[in-house]
């Protein structure tokens, strides 16, 4: 039997789907129909996925042909069976947003048993065709882990500009998340206003099923995906290393490239994130004491031998007047430097802008540098992202 969910629906008519489903209906509370299928999960409460959502009269239909519309896209595994009158129009809208059958809504429980059968079917078979191509064939794309012992050395600037540079390289294909669970500050590098946060991301019903996971992600006008970093320090907390692998894992398994932002040092969450990543960016500023935490953290990830395949140096805020030479710093940390970034003037702005700076297509010369760092892992070459001006700036 199908796994019925029904929402918009007066007392009598679900007196009716009762009847038709053998009482085996999730009814949703009362009011207004969850405006995605983010919120149509979490009012699911065993977090269960139905086969068929069932809608009645009461809502109004825009507001289904929205909500179906994203299920369509979203999550082809779920059919809608809307009750309303069946005009002409209503039928063109429907078939339009993709529902799977239109009812009266006098419908009684015979004709309700056989729709549902019908829809839970059609689910059921596209299902089939989705998952193994889900769960085998899809990527297990690269992990890469920007971490560095100290904070302020630009691991958030070089996360964020090395998912758009990658994005831009090939729409779609990359996922940011913000792992500075205490302060992470993506968003805001971003432009962006997330629905949904890294603490809803890595629990509840997000955590159990990809295709759910994909609907709680935020989504930057470039095509990049992000999972944001939590409101507030507490709620990032509540993130521990095995939600993290498993997050990273599911992600991966979605998109060819996620870029991981961490919070200074070596918390459990950076560790776990170390531990699932194919690559690590490790991060410092092009001073005596960031090299000299870099060197350290290096010497703890060896021993612990943590450092994945790919490893990649990178040098930020370099400056000639400094005093530090890249032979200096490739003694003192034992290993080579692939990337140098030089201070400029540039990066603060395009931060403060939430903007980042490879997206302007500027010529400014930690721009370039950024982009060099792109392109060791974009398999095309770059095309210069389009500007796109950062819409949802937070008032804050
Ligand atoms: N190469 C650079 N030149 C000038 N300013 C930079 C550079 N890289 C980063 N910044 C600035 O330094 C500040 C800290 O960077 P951020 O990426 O937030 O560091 P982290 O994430 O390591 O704490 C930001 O305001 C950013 O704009
Ligand atoms: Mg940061």
């Amino acid at each position: 039997m199908s796994r019925v969910v029904l929402g918009a629906a007066d007392e009598e008519l679900v007196l009716r789907v009762k009847e038709a489903t053998d009482g085996d209906v999730h009814v949703l509370p009362a009011g207004r129909l969850p405006a995605d299928p983010a919120r149509l999960f979490e009012q699911l409460v065993d977090g269960e996925l139905p086969d068929v959502l069932l809608i009645g009269p009461l809502a109004p239909l825009p507001e289904v042909f929205g909500l179906a519309a994203r299920l369509d896209v979203q999550c082809p595994g779920i059919s809608v069976v809307l009750l309303a009158s069946p005009t002409a129009e209503t039928w063109q809208a429907a078939m339009r947003a993709g529902v799977r059958d239109l009812l009266p809504p006098t419908a009684d429980a015979g004709e309700l048993r056989a729709a549902v059968e019908r829809a839970g079917s059609s689910a059921a078979g596209r299902r089939r065709v989705l998952r193994p191509a889900e769960e085998t064939a899809r990527y297990t794309g690269r992990v890469i882990t920007v971490a560095s012992p100290k904070g302020g050395v630009g691991k958030t600037t070089v996360s964020a500009n090395l998912a758009i540079g990658l994005t831009a390289a090939a729409p779609q294909s990359t996922v940011l998340v913000d792992l500075d669970v205490q302060f992470g500050d993506v968003a805001s590098a971003l432009g962006l206003a997330p629905e949904y946060a890294l603490p809803d991301v890595a629990h509840g019903p997000a955590a159990e099923d990809t295709m759910v996971l994909k609907t709680f992600l935020t989504q930057h006008p470039s095509g990049l995906y992000a999972v944001c970093g939590a409101e507030s320090p507490a709620a990032g907390d509540t993130v521990t290393a095995a939600d993290v692998s498993r997050l990273l894992t599911s992600l991966a398994r979605e998109f060819r490239y996620v870029v991981v932002d961490t919070a200074p040092g070596l918390s459990e969450q950076t560790l776990a994130a170390l531990d699932r990543a194919t690559d690590v960016v490790m991060l410092s500023s092009m001073d005596v004491p960031g090299v000299r935490g870099l060197r350290k953290e290096l010497d703890v990830l060896r021993e612990l031998c943590m450092i994945p395949a790919g490893r990649h140096v990178v040098m930020n805020f370099a400056d000639a007047r400094g005093g530090l030479s890249v032979r200096d710093v490739e003694t003192a940390i034992g290993t080579g430097v692939d990337v140098v970034v030089p201070r400029s003037a540039a990066v603060p702005v395009s931060t403060n802008q939430g903007v980042p700076i490879v997206a302007g297509g500027r010529k400014d010369p930690a721009a370039k540098e950024l982009r060099r760092l792109v392109s060791r892992f974009a398999a095309t070459p770059i095309v210069r992202p389009g500007r796109y001006r950062a819409k949802h700036r937070a008032a804050s």
